[in-house]
C-alpha cells in the first residue's frame, strides 16, 4: 500500500490522541504539524516526530506534500479550514462537531462528495467495540422491536480538577462561550450522545424536544475576554423512526462521572446496556428467559477498527467510509433543532 502522508492540524490536546493513534498504523507518516500558536506547534512536533510545521493552513497548502489532514482545531474552526482542505483535493478527518450550524456542516459535507474525497468525522465512540455488537445484536433481531431508550453523557470537569481548571484555561473557557464559537454542552458532545443512541439503537431520531440550562458559573458569568453563555445541561425527548421513544441528556455537572455514556435499549423480547468510561467499557444483556426475572449477563466483544484506522484504510483503499460528513451533518440538523425547541417550547420533526 502507497504510504499515507498525513498533516495535523491543531496540536491543542486532542490532536496527541490523534498523533498517538496514527503513529500505530502501518503506513502512516506524519509529516507536519500546524497551529497557529507557533510554540504550541513546535512542542507538539517534537513530541511526535513530525519533520515539519507551520503557523497558517495557507503555509501548508503552499507546501502541499500531503495527502491527508486530521483536523484538530477548535469548533468554529473546522469550517473555514475544511474547504480549502478538500478544494486542495486533501482527504480529511474531522473533529466534532463538524461546524457550529447544519448550514455550514451540510456545505463541508457537499463540497466533499462533490470532491469524491474521504471524508470522516471523529465520532470517537463509534470505537467502542460494545455499541458496535449492541447494534448487531438490535439489527439480529435479539431484543424485538425496540420501545425504549436511554441515553446519557455524564462529564464532571466544571466541578473536578482532574482535566484541569476551567476557569483559567483556554480550551475549557472556549467551550463556555457561544462566542467563541461553542454550542455548549449539547454542541460539544450532544453530537457524541446522538450518535452513541441511534447507532447503538439502529435507529434514528424524528421528533424531539429539548431544554438547555446555563448556570452562573462566575459573578455577571464573564471570565476575561470569555462570556460562559454557553449551555452546561441539556435533557432531549425524543422519537425515533423505529418507532421508539427515548431520553437523551448529557452535563457538565454530572458530579461524580468524569467522563461516561451509558445507553439502554428495551426491546419487546430484551434489553442492552453499553457503559463507557475511561477505564472500562462493557455491554449486558437481559435476553429469552431471563427477561422474566430480569438477569443481566455481561456479554463479550472481538476487538474492532478504530476511526483512525478506518480513515487510513479508505484512502489506501479508495473508498468512502463511516461516520461520514454526511452523518454529522444530519446530527447537527437535530442540535440546531434542539436550540430552537428550547426558545420556543415546542415539539419539532427532524
Ligand atoms: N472526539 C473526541 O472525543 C474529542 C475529544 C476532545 C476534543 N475534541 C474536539 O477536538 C477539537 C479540538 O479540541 P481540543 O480540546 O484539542 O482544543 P484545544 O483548544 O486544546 O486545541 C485546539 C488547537 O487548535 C489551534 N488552532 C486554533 N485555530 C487554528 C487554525 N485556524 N489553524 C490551526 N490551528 C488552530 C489552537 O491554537 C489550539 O492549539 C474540538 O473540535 C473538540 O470538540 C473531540
Amino acid at each position: 500500500m502507497a504510504p499515507v502522508r498525513l498533516l495535523v492540524l491543531g496540536t491543542g490536546g486532542m490532536a496527541n490522541t490523534h498523533a498517538m493513534n496514527f503513529a500505530t498504523i502501518p503506513d502512516v507518516q506524519l509529516v507536519a504539524a500546524v497551529d497557529v500558536d507557533l510554540a504550541k506547534a513546535r512542542a507538539f512536533a517534537a513530541r511526535h516526530d513530525i519533520p515539519n510545521t507551520f503557523t497558517s493552513l495557507e503555509e501548508a497548502l503552499a507546501w502541499g506534500e500531503f495527502d491527508a489532514v486530521t483536523n484538530v482545531t477548535p469548533d468554529r474552526a473546522h469550517y473555514p479550514t475544511t474547504l480549502p482542505l478538500i478544494a486542495a483535493g486533501k482527504h480529511v478527518m474531522c473533529e466534532k462537531p463538524l461546524a457550529e450550524t447544519y448550514g455550514k456542516a451540510d456545505e463541508m459535507a457537499t463540497a466533499a462528495e462533490r470532491a469524491g474525497l474521504v471524508n470522516v468525522v471523529n465520532l470517537t465512540y463509534r470505537n467502542v467495540a460494545q455499541v458496535q455488537k449492541a447494534r448487531q445484536m438490535v439489527l439480529a433481531g435479539e431484543i424485538g422491536k425496540v420501545r425504549h431508550i436511554e441515553a446519557s453523557y455524564l462529564q464532571s470537569w466544571l466541578v473536578s480538577k482532574a482535566w484541569g481548571d476551567w476557569s483559567t484555561e483556554s480550551q475549557w473557557l472556549w467551550r463556555l462561550s457561544t462566542k467563541h464559537g461553542s454550542n455548549g454542552v449539547l454542541g460539544d458532545v450532544g453530537i457524541h450522545i446522538l450518535d452513541f443512541a441511534g447507532y447503538g439503537a439502529a435507529t434514528d431520531i424524528d421528533h424531539i424536544f429539548a431544554r438547555l440550562k446555563t448556570f452562573e458559573k462566575t459573578p455577571g458569568n464573564r471570565i476575561g475576554e470569555y462570556d460562559l453563555d454557553a449551555n452546561d445541561s441539556f435533557t432531549m425527548t425524543a422519537e425515533f423512526t423505529n418507532g421508539a421513544m427515548g431520553v437523551i441528556h448529557a452535563s457538565r455537572w454530572a458530579t461524580g462521572h468524569l467522563n461516561e455514556l451509558r445507553l439502554r435499549i428495551h426491546g419487546d423480547k430484551g434489553a442492552l446496556e453499553v457503559i463507557h468510561r475511561p477505564d472500562r467499557s462493557l455491554l449486558r444483556a437481559c435476553l429469552q428467559e431471563d427477561v422474566e426475572l430480569a438477569v443481566w449477563k455481561e456479554i463479550e466483544v472481538d476487538p474492532i477498527a478504530t476511526n483512525y484506522q478506518k480513515f487510513v484504510a479508505a484512502i489506501q483503499e479508495g473508498r468512502g467510509q463511516e461516520p461520514n460528513f454526511r452523518h454529522a451533518a444530519n446530527l447537527q440538523k437535530i442540535l440546531d433543532l434542539a436550540m430552537v425547541t428550547e426558545l420556543e417550547r415546542r415539539e419539532l420533526t427532524v
